[in-house]
């Protein structure tokens, strides 16, 4: 069962998993990273920039590979994932650019273009831990309901669901690119560890969905179940349509403190 863990709020929950992050890159100095863009993970970059800085946790050893970014945006365009991942992680960081790689196309091979971003990915040793936000679809990284759970990076074509979710950054839906390129479901589930954020009430059904709901393609984001180490952080909006959340909140107040609170780490329990 995924360990579900119910904060106040985003901001609790980016200093959770921010605090569990910077005690994982301080063990572990070439950690490899997730990233996920989107509005939930600002919190966790927010508080993991803060503790690098305040605690001077060397960080020229750490890469980061992102989940998507859309095709089609010219180079620099602020919302394309690399710039988020710029603004969000790689400054506040104080990271090198190069340190994060984001799935390109290759404009003369694009069917190939997956296969060198998996490349890539093994090459650093696979991802340490990853970080999710989910869709009000359910969908993960860019995997749209329907997407293979064995999928690869690849090719996709954005839902109309998700081009007007994500119109709130561009100037109107028909600026919002049609494709994009993402990990697939099987790429995330290799990674060593799965974290999955969701904060606010639009988020209660896909959370729903992932964690008790049956393990479908109709929800790309309950592959989640199938992976050994998930850790779920959701505030109150967010978990309201989960009916287990006693065992939850029991699990979690309980935990030993020999036992790490998240499993890539021991946040302080002060933090949530
Ligand atoms: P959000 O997006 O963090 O902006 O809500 C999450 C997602 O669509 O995966």
């Amino acid at each position: 069962m995924a360990e579900v863990i119910i904060v106040e709020d985003a901001r609790a929950g980016g200093a959770l998993v921010g605090r569990a992050l910077a005690d994982q890159l301080r063990e572990q100095p070439d950690l490899v990273l997730g990233l996920a863009t989107g509005s939930t993970p600002s919190s966790t970059y927010a508080a993991l920039a803060e503790i690098v800085r305040a605690e001077s946790i060397p960080v020229d050893r750490l890469t980061g590979f992102a989940l998507d970014e859309y095709v089609g945006l010219p180079a620099g365009h602020p919302e394309s994932y690399r710039e988020v991942l710029i603004r969000e992680v790689v400054a506040p960081l104080g990271l090198d650019p190069s340190q994060i790689h984001v799935p390109e196309m290759l404009p003369d091979d694009p069917q190939r273009s997956g296969e060198v971003y998996e490349a890539a990915i093994d090459a650093a040793g696979g991802v340490d831990v990853q970080l999710l936000g989910i869709g009000r679809s359910g969908h993960i990284g860019f995997n749209e309901p329907g997407s293979s759970l064995a999928s690869r990076t690849r090719i996709k074509t954005l839902t109309e669901h998700t081009r007007v979710d994500n119109s709130r950054f561009f100037d109107s839906l028909d600026d919002v690119p049609i494709q994009c390129m993402t990990q697939g479901v099987g790429t995330i589930l290799r990674a060593k560890r799965l974290v999955m954020l969701a904060f606010g009430a639009a988020k209660a059904e896909g959370i729903a969905a992932a964690i008790e709901g049956p393990l479908t393609a109709a929800v790309p984001a309950s592959a989640i179940q199938l992976h050994e180490y998930v850790t779920v952080v959701v505030d109150e909006a967010a978990a309201s349509r989960l009916e287990h959340t006693d065992s939850y909140r029991s699990a979690w107040a309980h935990k030993p403190a020999w036992q790490s609170l998240l499993p890539i780490g021991a946040p302080r329990r002060s933090d949530g």
